[in-house]
């Protein structure tokens, strides 16, 4: 039923330009996610799965096709409303963290609670902290933290705010295997309790076949839709 779908891509293409001409890094992807739904994207390094991650979470345009999030076609949507979209319904932990490195850990995942307005957030931003393991590191600053920290933070940060559709790109690439198990097992928890839909790029074997739906890119195209 198109009414349960959360997130859905029609023949999404990305073309960028390059120095001998146009480029297409996606061609003509598309798929259907449900609230619910668990979906791990797997490729070899510049097969398209970043871009195509950017794109489904109205971070980038496509080329051609068409992304529609909780029920808004992202296409006809400015720069700002797509802002607010993203606000209200996504979680994005990026390949790079981008914490704000003058805010500490404990600020860096308040700030998603506190423009929601919430009087619970630095209560709420501690136990996510805590949750991840990183309780004892509250008032480090992201350098001040190892890039797995970084990681947890910012793991801890897209939690914050409950969102609808969490993606994130290699959520447990720069961690050992016990503590990425930690957060995938927070993931899932998360995707159980609150019915939060994942969207996960990995390389991360265990984590993939947790997922519900396993796309793979091979340069920029879909191969058929593989049973985890
Ligand atoms: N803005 C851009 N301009 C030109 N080329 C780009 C642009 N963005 C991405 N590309 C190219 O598109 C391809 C896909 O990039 P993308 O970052 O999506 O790959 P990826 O699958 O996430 O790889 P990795 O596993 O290394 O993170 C790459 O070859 C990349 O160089
Ligand atoms: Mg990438």
């Amino acid at each position: 039923m198109a009414t349960s779908s959360i997130l859905t891509a029609q023949d999404l293409t990305k073309v960028v330009p390059s120095a001998e001409g146009e480029l297409t890094i996606l061609h003509h992807l598309s798929l259907d996610l449900k609230r619910g739904d668990s979906m791990a994207i797997v490729g070899a390094s510049g097969s398209g799965k970043s871009t195509l991650l950017g794109l489904l979470a109205g971070l980038d345009l496509p080329s051609a096709g068409r992304v529609t999030l909780a029920g808004r076609d992202l296409s006809t949507l400015d720069e700002d409303q797509r802002a607010r979209v993203r606000a209200e319904h996504v979680g994005f932990v990026f390949q790079s963290f981008q914490l704000l490195d003058s805010l500490n850990a404990l600020e860096n995942v308040m700030l998603p609670l506190e423009l929601d307005g919430r009087s619970d957030a630095r209560e709420r931003a501690r136990g996510l902290l805590e949750r991840v393991g990183l309780g004892a590191r509250l008032s480090h600053s992201p350098r001040q933290l190892s890039g797995g920290e970084q990681q947890r933070v910012a793991i801890a940060r897209a939690f914050a705010s409950e969102p609808d559709v969490l993606f994130a790109d290699e959520p447990t690439g720069n961690l050992d295997s016990h503590t990425g198990e930690r957060i995938s097992d927070l993931l899932f928890e998360l995707n159980k309790e609150r019915g939060t839909t994942l969207v996960l790029v990995t390389h991360d074997e265990r984590l993939a076949h947790r997922c519900h739906r396993l796309i793979r890119l091979d340069a920029g195209r879909l191969v058929a839709p593989l049973e985890p």
